[in-house]
């Protein structure tokens, strides 16, 4: 799809939400709920942008948080359902999330047992257990984005399910997959009613975790509704999805311009946007992000690694081609950016924060949050 022209005013390096991507990606959700019934909460981990979240309370259920300051977010600026699951919670946690979330999620049987007075002095408040289904469909990043890799932190193992209170169990929760297409959203599926359909009995709602690419042009998203469609004529539960990057793939931009061209053998250009800092991802997964207007290496007549400006060696977003040489003060937009990047970024190397801004579907765009020295200088003490 066709980038929208971004305004020349925004000053650099700048995260630009697109909100028409965003309302093409909503409307997946919203076929997903229709045809299915489902609840779609949207994990903030993902994506934590407040402006955003009247468009998108429009179709989803809520929020589902990593923690303490998650919840609060989904909370006080979504105010829909907030849901929370962490592998484990820091000592008061829980109680301040009983006045938060009205769905709390634990990694153990044990963490039931022992959070349970606690969670049951809260009226309303329901509980979900984490079990970790023991299948992996991992497409990205190998055993580093698996949640049942081996050794996982992550999900009650099937020994322990007998243990599990289930008589205080409302969700069965079973997140395993990261950027899957629909054959791992339905393998998932398919695998948590053949293999754990006495625990899928004992709950009002199985809750499949995110990493449901449902936006991307190759995820047939007919195959996820029959499949949870089928789940749910089985064993007559609700069915939850919680996904973040999946709702927001492809839906904005990081702006940054180039700052110097460096020659070492190659042409390098230093920008004022950097992996290290802006886009984490790209060092951690790694991938290479898409550049508008550039290609692979030797495709295009003027070649360059694009660098950060920090102190990091490793600070490089990739290799690109392009048409022109690249000049200093020229645009470098690249694309995804609304996943995992704002959310991960940092101040290493005392680098600005890009601004937070929003374009709208009429064109005009918004700056929502400017960032100064201040926000690096308050994380020092
Ligand atoms: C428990 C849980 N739910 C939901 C998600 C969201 O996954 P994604 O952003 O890949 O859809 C994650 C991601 O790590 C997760 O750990």
């Amino acid at each position: 799809m066709k980038p929208p022209a971004l305004p020349d005013s925004i000053a650099t390096p700048a995260y630009v939400l697109d909100e028409a991507a965003l309302a093409r990606n909503l409307e997946t959700a919203a076929r997903i709920k229709r045809e299915t019934g489902c609840k779609i909460l949207l994990a903030t981990k993902a994506f934590a942008l407040p402006a955003a979240f009247p468009m998108m309370r429009e179709v989803l259920d809520g929020t589902t948080a990593s923690g303490e300051y998650e919840a609060r977010l989904g909370f006080d600026e979504f105010g829909k359902e907030v849901h929370v699951y962490s592998p484990a919670y820091m000592p008061g946690e829980v109680e301040r999330l009983t006045k938060l979330a009205r769905h709390i999620y634990f990694n153990s049987p044990e963490q039931i047992h022992r959070y349970l007075p606690i969670v049951q002095a809260e009226p309303g408040v329901k509980i979900g257990i984490r079990i970790n289904p023991g299948y992996s469909n991992a497409t990205l990043g190998g055993a580093l984005y698996d949640p049942c890799a081996p050794y996982s932190r992550f999900g009650a193992t099937r020994d322990t399910l007998d243990d599990v209170p289930w008589e205080h169990v409302d969700v069965l929760h079973a997140h395993a997959l990261c950027e899957a297409r629909d054959a791992g959203s339905v393998g998932l599926i398919r695998h948590i009613a053949r293999e754990f359909p006495q625990y899928v009995r004992k709950v009002k709602a199985v809750n499949f975790g995110g990493g449901h690419f449902v936006n991307k042009p190759d995820y047939d998203v007919a195959n996820l509704i029959a499949a949870i469609n089928e789940f749910r004529a089985t064993f007559g539960v609700d069915v939850i999805l919680e996904p973040g990057a999946g709702l927001v793939v492809d839906t904005g931009y990081l702006v940054a311009t180039v700052l110097d061209i460096h020659k070492n053998e190659k042409n390098i250009a230093i920008l004022d946007a950097s992996a290290s800092t802006h886009m984490p991802d790209v060092l951690e997964v790694p991938y290479t992000p898409t550049v508008v207007g550039a290609a692979a290496p030797g495709e295009l007549p003027h070649s360059y690694i694009l660098g950060g400006k920090t102190c990091m060696t490793g600070d490089i977003i990739g290799e690109y081609a392009f048409a022109k040489p690249l000049h200093v003060g020229d645009r470098i937009v690249f694309t995804d950016m609304m996943q995992y990047s704002f959310v991960k970024n940092n101040t290493f190397n005392g680098v600005p924060l890009p601004s937070l801004n929003v374009l709208s579907a009429d064109g005009t765009c918004r700056i929502v949050r400017e960032f100064g020295y201040d926000e690096f200088r308050h994380r020092l003490g």
